[in-house]
């Protein structure tokens, strides 16, 4: 049962499109189960970058299919231009297949996702104004628009009407904004159906017939762990579940027929937009990580919020996704600090506490406690075994993997495809 999930441990742009694409070229299907356009995933093949948002990671292989699935939300335009982008670079996209029951982010979505940040002020959550969150509100209220209500022009009228009834009164009386008039919805997404056609497929039946036959299926999760709705830091998280459970209903593969779940890991920890974050830097280290590391939004250009690595958070990531592996990135980043702290535990109020705790509230008194391990200066991106990493490193990722309670498989130490240490192989 070759199922494997590739999902992000921490708060999101862990590498997992370097890591997809990595084992892309081992896999049949690479398969998003959740999220949308917020999503920023960078992938460098030999001299050439791709920033990839809505297509899966998997879609630079060209032996594998990437597949769109029903959890996904979609905005057609940016789906459309992300294609047309990856043409005219030479890469055949023609295997998409996209979920006929996936929710479309209608341009209605992105305007209530823009001005209800607005309107939340200091409480804004900083997302990343696609539209996710209003588009996955519609799903669950039962007033969305789906893949397949393209091809019904009455049935796609009425939904929009039906969602608009409410939204518009909402835009008008209470946001002071123009109502947006359901014809011009309506003929805007119908411009989308007929490029979508060749796409849209029953991606369930497909994912597990493959399965079946014994097909290599990979499940490519967007965002992070703490960024769940169920498992992350709630408000402060985003619309959907990336945790391992999401590619299950994400897919409508069942939980038995997966068999790996990986965690992407950076060694240190990032964050973009607002919320809580017990180890983060507002000092020259944090500036060090945030230049070194490239920090910055692949989706909004924000800087990242950059802070030590957390234990306590990959150890909840281990738990709550059943982590069966992690994949280590940016190592690289760490090199020439004399000592590297790591967060170990949190002390809340007084107390030592050693696991996530659950009240939000805690959660925000939570300080570091931190334990100082030994760094390292000689350049390691080269290195292609553990062996090959200087004594410190290998210390680093040992006390790591023995606090984050899965082991480490293989290690990035740069951003491209062939600058990782594969310790276990995944498939
Ligand atoms: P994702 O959202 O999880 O796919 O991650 P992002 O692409 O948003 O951010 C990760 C960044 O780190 C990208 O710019 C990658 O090219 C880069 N990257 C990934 N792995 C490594 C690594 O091991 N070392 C270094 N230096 N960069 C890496
Ligand atoms: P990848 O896949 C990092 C964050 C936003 C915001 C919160 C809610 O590249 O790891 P949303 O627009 O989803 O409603 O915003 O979630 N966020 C991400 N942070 N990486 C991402 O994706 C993110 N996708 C959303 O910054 O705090
Ligand atoms: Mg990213």
């Amino acid at each position: 049962m070759p199922a494997l999930v590739l999902l992000g441990a921490q708060w999101g742009d862990e590498g997992k499109g370097k890591a997809t694409d990595l084992l892309g070229g081992s896999v049949d299907y690479v398969v998003r189960y959740q999220g949308g356009n917020n999503a920023g995933h960078t992938v460098v093949v030999g001299d050439q970058k791709y920033a990839l948002h809505l297509l899966p990671s998997g879609i630079l292989s060209p032996g594998c299919t990437p597949v769109i699935g029903n959890g996904v939300v979609v905005d057609p335009s940016v789906l459309l231009s992300e294609l047309s982008g990856l043409n005219e670079r030479g890469v055949d996209t023609s295997k998409l297949l996209l979920s006929g029951n996936a929710h479309i982010i209608t341009p209605y979505n992105v305007t209530v996702d823009k001005v209800t940040e607005r309107f939340l002020g200091k409480r804004k959550i900083g997302t990343t104004g696609r539209g996710i969150g209003p588009t996955y509100a519609d799903k669950i209220n039962r007033v969305g628009i789906r893949v397949q209500d393209l091809y019904d022009e009455s049935i796609l009228t009425q939904k929009v009407e039906a969602a608009l009834d409410v939204k518009n009164q909402i835009l008008t009386k209470l946001y002071n904004r123009r109502a947006i008039a359901v014809d011009q919805v309506v003929e805007e997404l119908l411009a989308y159906a007929d490029k979508l056609a060749p796409y849209v497929a029953d991606t369930v039946l497909v994912l597990n017939r493959a399965l079946e036959e014994d097909k290599v299926v990979l499940f490519e999760g967007g965002q992070g762990t703490l960024l769940d709705i169920d498992h992350g830091t709630y408000p402060f998280v985003t619309s959907s579940n990336p945790t391992a459970g999401g590619a299950c209903t994400g897919a409508g593969v069942g939980p038995t027929k997966i068999s790996r779940v990986i965690g992407i890991l950076k060694a240190y920890t990032t964050r973009v937009g607002a919320g809580p974050f017990p180890t983060e830097l507002f000092d020259e280290d944090g500036e060090a990580l945030r230049r070194i590391g490239g920090e910055k939004g692949v989706t909004t250009g924000r800087d990242r919020r950059c802070g030590w690595f957390d234990a306590v958070i990959a150890r909840y990531a281990t738990r709550v996704n059943g982590l069966t592996d992690f994949f280590l990135t940016k190592l690289d980043v760490l090199t020439g600090w004399e000592e590297i702290p790591v967060c170990v535990a949190y002390e809340i109020d007084g107390r030592r506490v050693e696991e996530l705790p659950y009240s939000q509230t805690d959660f925000h008194h939570a300080k570091p406690v931190y334990e100082m391990l030994p760094g390292w200066n000689e350049d390691i991106s080269k290195a292609k075994t553990f062996a090959d990493l200087p004594k410190n490193a290998q210390a680093y990722v040992k006390a790591l993997e023995e606090m984050s309670g899965a082991p480490i498989s293989a290690i990035g130490v740069g951003p491209g495809r062939d600058e990782t240490i594969e310790i276990n192989s995944f498939i």
